[in-house]
Formats: structure tokens, C-alpha cells, sequence
């Protein structure tokens, strides 16, 4: 090999490191923001990354930008592994144009993409981008259709994680809301299809970046992002505690991690932790860490729709999704956006083996005009659909109320759950005890001599007859009524014996979800 030849390709790789140029990497750092190349770096098993298509340059020849050509054109793709797993990733580099996509950097993550569809491995996108290269025209936008197709084509069949890293705009965010799981960065990361200046145009509206699309913004408004990192490695490293939980693919199943924490252990705190007073709220992430391996929750969506949780434990060392009523946030009632939240977390975990585990206290749907108007009717139907339509291993644990059609979306036997279990404070029943009775003796709590006490007495009887796991589980719709401190006992055996559960769909092109 001649020596200029070697001393060629060492200038291009050496101007592909050097990205858009010291002061705009320096721009980037004094923002408190890492480079595309210390981003890969950084989020990858050490020496592990293998970069592909360094030495793409762009073809546009308009606006003088013939002249302004840097090898990679503002994208570094590859490969590398995570956990010793191989993983897919590409990171814009702001640096250069912005980020911007060309036609030829999204040819860059359409050929990864195409190769993890082929192997079946998970794709990251570490997104930082201002959307189209405004230079480019059709180009860009055909360049962003070829990805929106890509992460169509691969969602179901391997993980799509993007983080939001900087400022996206336009098409550099519609990419990630199509992909299974979008995290960002506090106060450097922005999501927005049209940004402050257009809205004051078209609407006359003042709004900052931060409070119309900022990371807090999406995570709790909008529900676009499902984590919130303080700094660009925080949100690398939790990235990669992501992955440990879900498989490389469709075809495959999550990683086992083994755990010291005694499969049998009993948990005697949990016999108390659900209050008798029906009223009373309590945090059912205490009863989720209580039961799961060494008492670990990642939690999905954790600032949004917070009345009711998802997210991943294990147990005896299995991924485990798990989608909980939240009592301590508008009393676990289900909601539009709690629906929502939860039905896009079955169906992940449905398109994913990873089994679900139903933690049950729910008072009903939330009422009001704001919910019907909204469409609860519409939203509330999706969290059934998913919950119905995943043959995933299914276990429900109802600790407390099971109150009318939310009984029945919950992971009721009725929708194939295969394991329903009630703790002994279970209530089961169409509607809680007061509402029962005003609906039913009205009349005759009016005309009683003393009417409150008719009503507690009816109360009394209401409760003795349905508020309670008996009757449920005298059907069979109750497999057992355990003791708490037995959950997690119960749930490992329950998840071992159902591995190697086999259930289908009818042959279908695909369902029609409520939307
Ligand atoms: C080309 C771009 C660019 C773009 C930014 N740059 N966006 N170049 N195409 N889309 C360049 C800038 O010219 C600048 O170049 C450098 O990147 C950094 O940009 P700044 O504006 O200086 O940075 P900042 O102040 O941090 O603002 C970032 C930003 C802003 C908020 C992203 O640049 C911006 O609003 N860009 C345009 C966003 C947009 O409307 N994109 C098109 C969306 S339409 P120099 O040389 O000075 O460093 C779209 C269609 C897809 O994406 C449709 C999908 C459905």
C-alpha cells in the first residue's frame, strides 16, 4: 500500500473526527452537551464500536455547498455492543449543519437499519438535530420518508430507542415518535414540530423552547418521552439499563440476569402495606419493589399519566413488565392518558416476550366531561385491546378494588389472563359500596327514620356480600387468594410454569386498535 494512499485516508478520517470544527465542538461542551463521536463512545462496551461510512460526503451542489463538504456529513453510524449484546446506533453531530439530515447521512441509518432488521439487534438513535438540510429541499424530506418507513417496518420486530440530545425539530422528531421508547435531556433537549417563532406568527402565542417542548415538557404534558436524564451521560448510561431488560428481537427473549435474592422470600411488610380503609392511598411501587429481585423498578413514563405505573423488574432473574393502578394519584382511576400510557406498554412487551404482571386497584374510570368529551370511551378501549389481544404470559394481582369495566380491562380471566390472584383485602364488584347502595336503596335510605344509619347498615351488608375476593374466586375467576407475604413466591411460580406458554392471534393482517 503506497504511502499516499495511507496518508489519504488518514486526512478524511481525521476530518470526519474533527466534525464541523473546533468552535462549534467547543459551542457544543460550553452547552453542556457531549459530541455524536463521544456520545457513541461513551454509551457503547468500551473499544467496542465499529464506525461505518466515514467517509460519506454530501452530493449538494447548491448554496455553495460544493465547498462545504466533512467526511461522515454530520452523522456517525455503527455498531457495537452493549452488555457483550450487539446494538445498532447512529448519533447526529450538531456540529455539522446543524445535525441536519441529508440525503446521504439518512442513507447512512437506513443502511444500519436495514443490517439490525437483518441480524436482529436493537437501534439507538442519539438524535441532535435541527430536521431537514433546508439546502437540500425534496432530497431531505425523501431521506426522512426512508427512515419514518424503516422504523415502521422495524417496530415490533427489534427495539427502537432515540434520545433527545439537543434542540430537534421537524422531521428529527416524527423518527422518534415512532420508535419504541424516546428519552431527553434536561435543559439541552427540545422536541417541537414548529418552534417559538412560528407559533407567535400563526397563533400569536408566547411560549419559550423549554416550556413548549422541553424534556420536563414531554415528560409530563405531553407524554412524548418516557425518561428524563439530568446530563448527556445519564441518559446514556440509563440507555443501556433499558436494553439489560428487553431481548434483541422479536424472535428472542430478554436476558436472564441471575439474582441472589431467595426465589421463596417472604415478605411480611406487604400483610400490612394495603390499607383495609378503601379511601386510605398507598404507593404501589412499594409493592412492586417489595416483591420484585433485589427491589429493583425501572419505571416506563415515570412523570406522565402517574395514576397508573409501567415499567420492568424481574423476578428470579426474568424480565417482567409491569403495569399497576397507582392509588396515591387520583385514586388509580384510569384515565385518557393512563390508558394510553399503559396499552402502549403491553403492546411492547406483547411485540417482545416479555410476560406482564397486573397489579389491580382501581376504582373505575375517571369521571367528568373533561374524560367523555376527551374520549375515554375511545382511550380507556385501547388499554382493553392491548391487554386482550397480548399472549405474552399474563399474571393479575388484585390487591385492593376491582370496581366495574376496570375489573374487566385490568387482566380479568375473562380477557385470557392465565394466573388471577387476589390478596384477601380484594374488593371485586360493579361499583364501590357507596355508589352501590345510593344507586339501589335510595328510596329507602329517604324514608328510614334514620338515614345514615340505613345507609351504613346497607353499606355494611353491600360490602359483606361483593366487596370481597370470595364470590370471584367461588367462580373461578379468582385462581387463588393469597397472603401477601407470599406475592412473590406466587408470581415466580406463576411465570416459571407459564415459559413456555403458547398462544395466538386468529390469522389476520392486523387488528384495529382504537386509535
Ligand atoms: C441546514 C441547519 C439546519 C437545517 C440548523 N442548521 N438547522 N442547516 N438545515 N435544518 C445550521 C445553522 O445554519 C447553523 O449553521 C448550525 O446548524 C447551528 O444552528 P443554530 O441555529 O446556530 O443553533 P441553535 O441556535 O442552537 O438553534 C438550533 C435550531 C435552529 C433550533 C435547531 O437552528 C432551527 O430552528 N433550525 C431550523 C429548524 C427547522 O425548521 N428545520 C426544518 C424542519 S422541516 P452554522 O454554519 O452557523 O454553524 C423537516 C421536514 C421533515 O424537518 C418533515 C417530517 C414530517
Amino acid at each position: 500500500m503506497g504511502k499516499d494512499t495511507v496518508a489519504r485516508l488518514e486526512a478524511r478520517l481525521a476530518a470526519n473526527r474533527r466534525g464541523g470544527g473546533e468552535d462549534r465542538i467547543e459551542r457544543q461542551h460550553a452547552q453542556g452537551k457531549l459530541t455524536a463521536r463521544e456520545r457513541v463512545e461513551l454509551f457503547l462496551d468500551e473499544g467496542s464500536f465499529e464506525e461505518m461510512d466515514a467517509l460519506v460526503e454530501h452530493r449538494c451542489t447548491d448554496f455553495g455547498m460544493e465547498k462545504n463538504r466533512v467526511p461522515g456529513d454530520g452523522v456517525v453510524c455503527g455498531h457495537g455492543r452493549v452488555d457483550g449484546r450487539p446494538v445498532f446506533v447512529f448519533a447526529q453531530d450538531f456540529t455539522v449543519f446543524g445535525g441536519s439530515l441529508s440525503e446521504t447521512n439518512a442513507a447512512k441509518i437506513c443502511k444500519i437499519m436495514d443490517l439490525a432488521m437483518k441480524v436482529g439487534a436493537p437501534v439507538v438513535g442519539l438524535n441532535d438535530s435541527g430536521g431537514a438540510r433546508i439546502q437540500e429541499g425534496v432530497a431531505s424530506l425523501a431521506g426522512y420518508a426512508d427512515i419514518f418507513l424503516r422504523n415502521t417496518l422495524a417496530s415490533g420486530v427489534v427495539p427502537q430507542v432515540s434520545a433527545i440530545m439537543g434542540p430537534c425539530a421537524g422531521g428529527a422528531v416524527y423518527s422518534p415518535a415512532i420508535t419504541d421508547f424516546v428519552f431527553m435531556v434536561e435543559g439541552t433537549s427540545y422536541m417541537f414540530v414548529t418552534g417559538p417563532d412560528v407559533i407567535r406568527t400563526v397563533t400569536h402565542e408566547e411560549v419559550t423552547k423549554e416550556k413548549l417542548g422541553g424534556a420536563m415538557t414531554h415528560n409530563s404534558v405531553s407524554g412524548v418521552a418516557h425518561f428524563l436524564a439530568a446530563s448527556d451521560a445519564e441518559c446514556l448510561a440509563r440507555i443501556r439499563r433499558l436494553l439489560s431488560y428487553i431481548p434483541s428481537n422479536n424472535a428472542g427473549k430478554p436476558p436472564v440476569v441471575p439474582t441472589e435474592d431467595p426465589l421463596d422470600r417472604e415478605i411480611p411488610g406487604l400483610d400490612e402495606m394495603v390499607p383495609d380503609d378503601p379511601n386510605k392511598p398507598y404507593d404501589i411501587r412499594k409493592v412492586i419493589r417489595a416483591a420484585a429481585d433485589d427491589g429493583e423498578l425501572l419505571e416506563v413514563h415515570e412523570h406522565f399519566a402517574r395514576n397508573i405505573v409501567v415499567g420492568f423488574v424481574r423476578l428470579g432473574g426474568h424480565s417482567v413488565g409491569v403495569v399497576a393502578n397507582q392509588p396515591s394519584h387520583l385514586a388509580g382511576t384510569l384515565d385518557i392518558n393512563s390508558s394510553t400510557k399503559g396499552a402502549r406498554f403491553v403492546r411492547f412487551c406483547d411485540a417482545f416476550n416479555i410476560p406482564l404482571w397486573i397489579v389491580e386497584d382501581v376504582p373505575g374510570f375517571l369521571p367528568g366531561t373533561a374524560q367523555e368529551w376527551g374520549g375515554i370511551i375511545r382511550n380507556g378501549a385501547k388499554l382493553l385491546y392491548a391487554l386482550a389481544e397480548a399472549t405474552v404470559p399474563k399474571v393479575t394481582v388484585i390487591t385492593r378494588k376491582a370496581y366495574g369495566g376496570a375489573y374487566c380491562v385490568m387482566g380479568s380471566k375473562h380477557i385470557r389472563t392465565d394466573i388471577n390472584l387476589a390478596f384477601p383485602t380484594a374488593e371485586i364488584a360493579v361499583m364501590g359500596p357507596q355508589g352501590a347502595v345510593n344507586v339501589l336503596y335510595r328510596r329507602e335510605i329517604a324514608a328510614a327514620e334514620d338515614p345514615e344509619a340505613e345507609r351504613a347498615r346497607l353499606v355494611a351488608l353491600y360490602q359483606e356480600k361483593f366487596a370481597n375476593p370470595f364470590v370471584a374466586a367461588e367462580r373461578g375467576y379468582i385462581d387463588e387468594v393469597i397472603q401477601p407475604r407470599l406475592l412473590r413466591r406466587k408470581l415466580i411460580s406463576s411465570f416459571a410454569m407459564l415459559e413456555t406458554k403458547r398462544d395466538t392471534m386468529p390469522p389476520k393482517k392486523h387488528g384495529n386498535i382504537p386509535l
